[in-house]
C-alpha cells in the first residue's frame, strides 16, 4: 500500500480536503462512487502535493481504494450526511480490518455518530465523527476540525488533520474535542451559533436600512468599520462584501435575492438538542425560527395584505450616527449572549453523554478556519482557561463589562425596533435572556402557583424547605407533600 490515508466522496468538500491533505505531504488514496469525479480530480490536480512529497492516488473500486491504504487504515468519508453515510459504511466494513479507522467528515447528527460508533466497534473498527467547518475554501486552505472518537484513533488521525487545519500563532485549529459523538455535537452547536450570528447581522442590517435609512453600500461601510473593532470576524467582513455587491443590472445584490432563508438542518438539530437538555439557547432558537418564518410565503402574503403599514406610519426619528453605534453595541452584546448560550449547550451535552470536552479548547479551534471565526473567541478561551467550570461566560470580567457597557444601547435598539415595526427576534430574545438571568425575582413563581392550582403539581417555598400543595378547590389550606 502506498497511501497513508484515504478519502471517499469527491464532491467539492471531499475534493478540496483531499487536495489539502496531499499538499501537506501526505499520499492520499481517493475514491468516488462514480469514477468520473476521481478522473477529473486527477486530471485537474494530479500533481497536487508534488512540492511537499504528497500525492493523490486515484482508485476505481472500493476494494482497490482500501488496498491502497497503509494499516491501520484511516478512511475519510465525505458524503452527504444521512443514508449516504450508512451506505458507504456498509460497503466499507467488510473490506476493513481490526484497528482501521473510519472518519465521517460530514455534518452528521451526533446521535447517528453515536450509533455508528457502536456499530463499527462491534467489528473491531474505530469510528470518528469529525466536524469540518470552513466551507469549500476552508477545506482547501485550512478548515477548523472538531474530532470525536477515541484517543487511540486520534493518535493516528490527529497529526494528519492538525497539519491540514487552519493555524493561529502556530497552533492548529483542530483538536480531539471528546469521545464518541462529541465532534459532531460541537460542530452542530458551531452551526447553531452560526445561525444566531447571521440572524443578528441580518437584524442589524435591517435596522440600519429601515430605521437609519442607509443604503446597502453605506451599510457595507458601517460593517467594514465594525470589522476593525471588537466585532472583527469572518461573517462581519463577508457582510460588508455582500452588501457592496451589485448584480449585472446594477441592483444591490441583497435586493434581488429571495427573502426566504433555507436550512439544511444543523440549526434545527441544535435547538432540538437544547430542548432535550433543557438549555435555554434563545438566540439560536429565534434565529432558526426566523428562517422558518421567512419561508412561510403564503402566511406572510396574507399578513401583509391585512396589516401592512406604509414606512411613514412607523417612521421613528433617530440620530443616525448615535443609532448606528447603538446597533453595534446591541449586536456585540447579543453575540456575547448567543455564544454564552452555545457554550452552555456544549457543556450540558458533554455532561449528558460523558464526554470530556475542554470548552476553552473549543473556542481556540474556532479562532480560524471556521465560519464563526472571530477575534473575541480568544477571550472565551481565556475565560475557560482561568476557570474551567465557569457557570456562565456572561459574568467573566471581559464579557460582563462588554454587556454592561452596551446594555443601554441594547435596550434603546430593541425599543426603537418595536416602535418602528422591525422584527428583531434575536436582539430581543438575547436581551430578555440577560434580563431573565439578572432579575432578582422571576414571574416563574406565578407559573408554579398556577400549575399547583390546576394540576396539583406542587411548589417549593422561599422561606422553608419542602414540597407543598395548596387545596385550591377546597379550604385553601397548605399541606406539605
Ligand atoms: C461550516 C458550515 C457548513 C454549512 C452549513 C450551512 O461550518 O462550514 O456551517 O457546515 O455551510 O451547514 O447550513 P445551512 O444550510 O443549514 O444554513
Amino acid at each position: 500500500p502506498s497511501a497513508t490515508i484515504g478519502l471517499t466522496g469527491l464532491a467539492v468538500m471531499g475534493r478540496n480536503l483531499a487536495r489539502n491533505i496531499a499538499r501537506h505531504g501526505h499520499a492520499i488514496a481517493v475514491h468516488n462512487r462514480t469514477t468520473a469525479r476521481t478522473t477529473s480530480l486527477l486530471e485537474e490536480h494530479g500533481d497536487e502535493g508534488a512540492d511537499s512529497g504528497g500525492r493523490l492516488i486515484g482508485t476505481e473500486s472500493l476494494e482497490e481504494f482500501v488496498a491502497a491504504i497503509e494499516k491501520p487504515r484511516v478512511v475519510l468519508v465525505m458524503v452527504k450526511a444521512g443514508e449516504g453515510t450508512d451506505a458507504v459504511i456498509d460497503d466499507l466494513v467488510p473490506l476493513l480490518e481490526e484497528g482501521d479507522i473510519v472518519v465521517d467528515c460530514g455534518n452528521a447528527h451526533f446521535t447517528d455518530t453515536i450509533r455508528r460508533t457502536e456499530q463499527l466497534e462491534a467489528h473491531g473498527l474505530h469510528f470518528v465523527g469529525t466536524g469540518v467547518s470552513g466551507g469549500e475554501e476552508g477545506a482547501l486552505n485550512g478548515p477548523s476540525i472538531m474530532v470525536g472518537g477515541s484517543d487511540r484513533a486520534y493518535e493516528r488521525l490527529g497529526p494528519i488533520m492538525e497539519s491540514i487545519a487552519a493555524h493561529v500563532d502556530g497552533e492548529p485549529c483542530c483538536a480531539h474535542v471528546g469521545e464518541g459523538g462529541a465532534g459532531h455535537f460541537v460542530k452542530m452547536v458551531h452551526n447553531g451559533i452560526e445561525y444566531a450570528d447571521m440572524q443578528l447581522i441580518a437584524e442589524s442590517y435591517d435596522l440600519l436600512r429601515s430605521v437609519a435609512g442607509l443604503e446597502p453600500a453605506a451599510i457595507a461601510d458601517v460593517f467594514e468599520e465594525w470589522n476593525k473593532g471588537e466585532l472583527e470576524s469572518f461573517l462581519i467582513q463577508m457582510t460588508a462584501d455582500v452588501l457592496r455587491h451589485t448584480d449585472a443590472g446594477g441592483h444591490p445584490f441583497v435586493d434581488v435575492v429571495q427573502d426566504a432563508a433555507e436550512q439544511k438542518g444543523t440549526g434545527r438539530w441544535t435547538v432540538q438538542s437544547a430542548l432535550d437538555l433543557g438549555v435555554p439557547i434563545t438566540g439560536i432558537a429565534e434565529a432558526t425560527f426566523a428562517r422558518s418564518l421567512s419561508g412561510h410565503t403564503a402566511q406572510r402574503a396574507a399578513a401583509r395584505t391585512m396589516f401592512s403599514t406604509s414606512p411613514d406610519e412607523q417612521r421613528v426619528e433617530v440620530d443616525r450616527d448615535t443609532f448606528v453605534d447603538q446597533v453595534r453595541a446591541a449586536l456585540y452584546a447579543s453575540k456575547v449572549v448567543a455564544y454564552a448560550q452555545g457554550f452552555d449547550q456544549v457543556a450540558a451535552g458533554a455532561e449528558e453523554h460523558g464526554w470530556d470536552v475542554d470548552l476553552g479548547q473549543v473556542a481556540k479551534i474556532w479562532r480560524d478556519g471556521c465560519i464563526i471565526r472571530a477575534r473575541f473567541l480568544g477571550r472565551i478561551t481565556e475565560a475557560y482557561t482561568d476557570e474551567p467550570d465557569l457557570t456562565t461566560l456572561l459574568t467573566t470580567p471581559f464579557f460582563a463589562e462588554a454587556v454592561q457597557d452596551g446594555v443601554d444601547a441594547w435596550r434603546e435598539v430593541v425599543a426603537t425596533a418595536a416602535r418602528a415595526g422591525v422584527p428583531v427576534p434575536a436582539f430581543g430574545s438575547s436581551l430578555s435572556y440577560f434580563d431573565g438571568l439578572r432579575r432578582e425575582r422571576l414571574p416563574a413563581a406565578l407559573i408554579q402557583a398556577l400549575r399547583d392550582n390546576f394540576g396539583a403539581h406542587t411548589y417549593q417555598r422561599v422561606d422553608r424547605p419542602g414540597t407543598f400543595h395548596t387545596a385550591w378547590a377546597g379550604d385553601l389550606s397548605e399541606s406539605e407533600q
